[in-house]
């Protein structure tokens, strides 16, 4: 957002609890007789309490599900740092399902991975760690789900597992990668795949960037992969597509090369599909990609939003004699997909995080986590209204849903939903080290908040859950057809200076390392809220 629109909603934003542009109040049943009216029975929790547990509000019950490290098969563990989750229920059987999970990154702390001069075997403990696990669930008699493990449905893609770019021409000298890394939030298809986006992936590999004139220099990476294993930073950084039943995966050239928070898929009657994908640091911006063919995302045209001017800006090579006088052709484009958008005058944003398209009107709502360096220490929530039916077309107003701060008791924004009653959820990151701290004091942990859609309490702010010590609750997943929801708990502990001053035991207790693990929710609220 520009400044001068951030001070206009932080004017707005001072009644107490109250959106700034509510949802709007459509019923969202399917039986036309029965007008639904969110029934919200409980009272919302403060996210000013430090406790080192997943907090819910009355009426809920969380069950852990599987931890990272936990065997899943007789080859593989489960991944650490656990973030999007996607559920496929069985056709067969509905007491069964997949699940996929992000595994985004990892403690090195906690891997035994935390030294300096560090060795190859160490690097290859860290590049197992990330990437996704696939896990079969079934559900108990009392409607509890668990993992089953040693189902042949159970993998992993690692960063060591070998993907082919989905594209013509070589990336960086190759047509194959090798693994996938800092797969933060995605999306999914109705073809049953994974889209998993490569986030911070120059934590790994560094990156690349071109100067003045026009050559490629090389920045080394934080966590030194590149030490050992000499990919290049043009790898990562895509968003990738996962066969959730066999396990295969490609890179996705044509949606461009960033830090790619989440990929949110719709898709068009014709099959045709229209992705928006979020670029998720500070300054960065927001992206919109339409398929050319049905239920395919090798070729598309990818955009990127002048949210001032509310137009797509098309990054296609052929038709911008701007973008011919920099780049040699579109794959270059799309390897330098910052580059390219800011030289067409794409408008900065404030950490685009995740996106999600409202299932009764199509608004696609996206949020701004923050900007510290532009003085946005909370975050926003927007949403863009396309003015194409049905997404494809280049123009789109724009407004702030909701803002950040004490009076909204809310901070940062990162992973959003719809349920299937159209009522919104979204979670908070606030970064371990700033908890509790400075700007953020009244923030002591992250949570889970509900907006409802209708009823009595339509419109407010109320926080359902909070997490534990350092964490971040992400990854909301609704079962598509019950009422659990599945949670993934990001990095408790990780302020832990050392393993004898751990910050958080979550969810062993005791004296156990933290670990990153998904949980499933259940109880009569959620059934209430959603009957
Ligand atoms: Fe991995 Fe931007 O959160
Ligand atoms: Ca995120
Ligand atoms: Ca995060």
């Amino acid at each position: 957002m520009k400044r001068r629109n951030f001070i206009e909603f932080l004017g707005k934003s001072t009644i107490v609890g109250v959106s700034i542009s509510s949802l709007p109040l459509i019923n969202a049943c399917t039986n036309s007789q029965e007008i639904y009216k969110a029934n919200v029975l409980f009272k919302s929790l403060t996210p000013t309490e430090k406790i080192d547990d997943i907090v819910l509000v009355d009426g809920l019950e969380y069950k852990l599900i599987v931890a990272a490290g936990q065997t899943i098969s007789d080859k593989d563990t489960f991944g650490e740092h656990a973030d999007y989750i996607v559920c496929f229920p069985s056709k067969e059987n509905k007491n069964e399902a997949i699940l996929w999970v992000n595994n985004e990154y990892y403690n090195p702390l906690f891997l035994g991975t935390k030294q300096e001069n560090r060795t190859k075997e160490m690097i290859d403990i860290e590049r197992y760690a990330v990437g996704g696990s696939i896990v079969k669930i079934q559900k108990d008699d009392f409607g509890d789900w668990h993992l089953v493990k040693d189902n042949s449905s159970n993998k992993r893609i690692t960063g060591a597992t070998k993907i082919p770019f989905l594209w013509d021409e070589k990336i960086a000298g190759s047509n194959v990668a090798e693994g996938t890394l800092q797969n933060c939030a995605g999306g999914f298809t109705s073809w049953a795949t994974v889209l998993t986006c490569e986030e911070n992936y120059d934590y790994q590999y560094g990156e690349i960037y071109y100067d003045e004139n026009n050559e490629r220099q090389f920045t080394k990476s934080w966590a030194g992969w590149e030490n050992f294993y000499n990919n290049p930073p043009e790898h990562y950084g895509w968003v990738v597509e996962v066969n959730i039943q066999t396990g295969e995966a490609q890179k996705l050239v044509a949606l461009g090369r960033f830090k790619h928070e989440s990929a949110t898929v719709h898709e068009l009657e014709d099959g045709r599909v229209v992705i928006y994908s979020g670029d998720d640091e500070a300054d960065q911006h927001i992206y919109k990609y339409v398929s050319k063919n049905p239920r395919d995302l090798k070729e598309g045209t990818l955009y990127v939003a002048d949210i001032d001017n509310g137009k797509w800006l098309s990054l296609d090579y052929n038709s911008n004699e701007l973008l011919q006088k920099r780049f040699k052709n579109q794959t270059d484009i799309l390897i330098r997909t910052r580059e390219a958008a800011k030289m067409l005058g794409a408008t900065p944003m404030n950490r685009p995080e995740d996106i999600d398209i409202d299932p009764i009107t199509g608004d696609v709502y996206i949020s701004l986590t923050n900007n510290t360096a532009k003085g946005d220490f909370h975050g926003s929530i927007i949403k863009i209204m396309e003015d194409s039916k049905d997404k494809t077309g280049l123009t789109f107003k724009s407004e702030v849903f909701l803002t950040g701060g004490e009076e909204n008791m809310f901070s940062s924004p990162d992973n959003l939903a719809f349920d299937k009653r159209g009522n919104f959820w979204f979670c908070t990151d606030v970064s371990d080290s700033k908890l509790g701290k400075n700007e953020y004091e009244k923030f002591v942990s992250n949570g889970l908040f509900l907006v409802p859609r209708s009823g009595d309490r339509a419109g407010e702010i109320i926080q359902v859950a909070s997490a534990p010590n350092d964490a971040e609750l992400t990854g909301i997943c609704f079962h598509p057809e019950e009422n659990t929801l599945f949670l993934s708990v990001q990095h408790p502990g990780d302020a832990s200076e050392d393993l004898l001053n751990l910050t958080s035991h979550w969810p062993l207790g005791r004296n156990s390392i933290p670990k990153s693990s998904v949980i499933a929710i259940r109880g009569k609220a959620l059934d209430k809220l959603l009957k």
